[in-house]
C-alpha cells in the first residue's frame, strides 16, 4: 500500500478476493505450439488467479470451463451458464456465492459476433447478439450487486468492443449491443459509485482469440492485423492484463471509464500513405 511502506507486488494484487468470469471458457483452434485454445475470458481467468484470486468460470460448455480451472494456478470452480438464458445468468451467481460466499469481481466477457450488415439485419440475430451481449451481462451484474452493496465493495469489468465506439461497417446488432453494453457499465458506476461500487470496460480491438481463428481463419487474422497501427493482433493476455488492472485497487478511483485496448486503432486518422514523409 502506497505509503505504509507494505510491499505489495503484482502477484499478490487480487490476492483473498473471489472473482466470477461470464464466458471463461475458449472455443477454437489453439495459436502454433500450443495445446490449450487462448480467448479473452481464459485469459481473463488465468490472469486473475495468478494474481491471487479464486475464480469462478461460468461458460455455455462445462468441458470448455473446466479447462480453464484446470488451467488456473489456484483452485477454482467451473459453471456451466447459457448466458442467453435469464435464469441461468442469475444460477451461476448463485452458485458462485453459494460456493464461497461472496464476489469481489464480475466479469462480463461473453460476447457474440454477428455478420449482418443493415440490409441483413435479421431479427432473431439481433435478438441473440442483444440477449448474450448485453442482457447477459447486467443480469448478471444484477445478481452479484446486492451482496457487493452489503459489503460496500465490488468491482465489474465488461468486456467490450472498439465496434461499441466505432463502425467497422459489418454487423449493425454487433455494434449497437456493445455500445448498448458500455451504457450498461456506466449507469452502473455512476450508481453506485458512492457505495463501493467500481465498473469498467476494457474496450478491445483486433484480438487473436481462439473464437477469431475459428470464424474467420488464419488469412482473415493476418488482414486484421495489417489495420493496426501496431502491425499485429492483440493477445488475449494483453486483454486480461488491463482487466486485472480495472479489477484490482490499482484502478480504486477509476470507474465509469472504458480503457481502450487496440494497438493504436481508436487513435488513427485514416491517411493515404502517399500523404505521408518517410520517417
Ligand atoms: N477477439 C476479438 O478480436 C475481440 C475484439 C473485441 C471484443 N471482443 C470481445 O471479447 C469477448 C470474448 O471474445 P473472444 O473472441 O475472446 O471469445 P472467448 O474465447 O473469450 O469466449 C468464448 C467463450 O464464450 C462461451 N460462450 C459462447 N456463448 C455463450 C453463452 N450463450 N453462454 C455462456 N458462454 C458462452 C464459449 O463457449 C467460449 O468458451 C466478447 O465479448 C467479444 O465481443 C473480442
Amino acid at each position: 500500500m502506497a505509503g505504509t511502506g507494505e510491499k505489495v507486488s503484482i502477484q499478490d494484487r487480487l490476492a483473498g478476493r473471489v472473482a466470477y468470469v461470464l464466458g471463461g471458457g475458449s472455443h477454437g483452434p489453439a495459436r502454433p505450439g500450443e495445446s490449450l485454445p487462448m480467448g479473452n475470458g481464459r485469459a481473463i481467468a488465468l490472469r486473475l488467479a495468478a494474481e491471487g484470486a479464486t475464480v469462478v468460470v461460468g461458460d455455455i460448455d462445462l468441458g470448455r470451463a473446466r479447462a480453464t480451472v484446470d488451467a488456473l494456478a489456484v483452485p477454482g470452480l467451473a459453471v456451466e451458464v447459457d448466458a442467453a438464458d435469464a435464469e441461468s445468468c442469475a444460477a451461476a451467481v448463485a452458485a458462485a456465492l453459494g460456493a464461497y460466499q461472496r464476489l469481489d469481481v464480475v466479469v462480463c466477457n461473453v460476447g457474440v459476433s454477428g455478420r449482418e450488415p443493415i440490409k441483413a439485419q435479421s431479427v432473431p440475430e439481433w435478438e441473440r447478439s442483444e440477449t448474450v451481449n448485453v442482457r447477459s451481462h447486467w443480469l448478471t451484474a444484477q445478481a452479484a450487486l446486492q451482496p457487493m452493496l452489503d459489503r460496500s465493495r465490488g468491482s465489474f469489468v465488461f468486456v467490450g468492443s472498439t465496434a461499441g465506439l466505432l463502425s467497422s461497417r459489418r454487423s449493425l446488432s454487433y455494434e449497437a449491443t456493445k455500445a448498448a453494453q458500455l451504457a450498461v457499465m456506466r449507469h452502473i458506476a455512476v450508481r453506485y459509485a458512492a457505495r463501493g461500487i467500481r465498473s469498467n470496460a476494457v474496450v478491445l480491438g483486433n484480438i487473436d482469440s481462439a473464437l477469431v481463428r475459428r470464424e474467420f481463419g488464419e488469412d482473415l487474422t493476418s488482414a486484421r492485423a495489417a489495420v493496426v497501427p501496431m502491425g499485429r493482433e492483440g493477445r488475449p493476455e494483453e486483454a486480461a492484463a488491463a482487466v486485472a488492472f480495472l479489477a484490482s485497487d490499482d484502478a480504486g478511483y477509476v470507474t465509469g471509464q472504458s480503457l481502450i485496448v487496440d494497438g493504436g486503432v481508436s487513435a488513427a486518422w485514416p491517411t493515404p500513405p502517399s500523404a505521408l514523409q518517410r520517417g
